[in-house]
């Protein structure tokens, strides 16, 4: 029997960062949905623990023990043997939660295929701060360092373009050069937005407090913004420490597809870009 589960990309749509713990990690206020758009972990029951990689992102990545999939998968079920193929789609170390949506699925998968319950929420953490959010695969409003979530009102349809330069960003790089690490959250509730225009109008007023560290560090990601902006996005902005930023789009199915495929891609061809539905 192989058990197959989805990791879609996770998008900070906004991403303040509130404050600092006394371990370092930052507190976070973040509005974070995903897109159908993900990489792929299928696992089928075996005398040892084993990690095979292929996709087209596959080059960035290696299957060492401290692979996140690996770690679930011994944070899950210590000892067990499983084979385990991640077929890697979304650029590594990018912002978009790559490791953390690849830990949530293989936790998810390896439950299945054994009938074991989930690890607790802590347990959960030490896997990395992204990967509660990454369990729930719905949008979510994220504080903490990532351990509190609460459901956000119905978002509009919307199509997404991501877009990444192929610059490598250092999340603690990213976080350590941020200047003042008390911002302001987002509102105590989140309105209902009525509509996409209005979701767009409310979305011009947040922000990405790491967008600036992460620009001084690589240039090239305003570059990619001006790239969506100057492209129609409704709205363009960085994702969790970058360099992957995205564009909002209609939800008519082909804005967000001509942007990706016509201007982006012949324009830059070197760097990463895809479309989807944001979930
Ligand atoms: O938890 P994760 O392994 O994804 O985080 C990588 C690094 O990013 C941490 O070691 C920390 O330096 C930084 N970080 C942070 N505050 C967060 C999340 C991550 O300072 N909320």
């Amino acid at each position: 029997m192989a058990i197959e589960a989805f990791a879609p990309a996770k998008i900070n749509l906004t991403l303040h960062v509130t404050g600092q713990r006394d371990d370092g990690y930052h507190l976070l206020d973040s509005l974070v949905v995903f897109a159908g758009i993900g990489d792929t972990i299928r696992v089928v029951p075996s005398d040892a623990l084993t990690l095979e990689i292929d996709g087209p992102e596959a080059g960035g990545l290696s299957a060492e023990p401290d692979n996140l999939v690996l770690r679930a998968a011994r944070l899950l079920a210590p000892g067990r043997g499983a084979a385990i193929t991640l077929t890697k789609r979304l650029p590594v170390a990018s912002g978009i939660g790559g490791g953390s949506a690849d830990a949530a699925a293989t936790l998810g998968a390896m439950s299945k295929l054994w009938d074991l319950p989930m690890p607790g929420a802590k347990q959960v953490l030490t896997l990395g701060a992204d990967v509660p959010v990454c369990l729930s695969t719905s949008p979510a409003r994220m504080r903490g360092i990532g351990e509190r979530l609460d459901p956000v009102p119905p978002l509009p349809e919307m199509d997404i373009v991501l877009v990444n330069p192929r610059v490598a960003v250092s999340t603690p790089a990213v976080f350590r050069a941020l200047e003042i690490k008390e911002n302001p959250p987002m509102e105590p509730d989140l309105p209902c937005w009525r509509d996409l225009p209005a979701f767009i109008s409310w979305l011009g007023g947040q922000r990405n407090d790491l967008a600036a560290p992460a620009t001084a560090q690589q240039p090239v990601i305003g570059d990619v913004l001006d790239a969506l902006r100057d492209a129609g996005a409704l709205f363009a902005s960085m994702s969790g420490s970058g360099a992957t930023c995205f564009g909002l789009f209609p939800p008519d199915g082909h804005s967000a597809k001509s942007v990706a495929k016509a201007v982006l891609f012949l324009e830059h061809p070197e760097w990463w870009c895809t479309h989807g539905r944001v979930l």
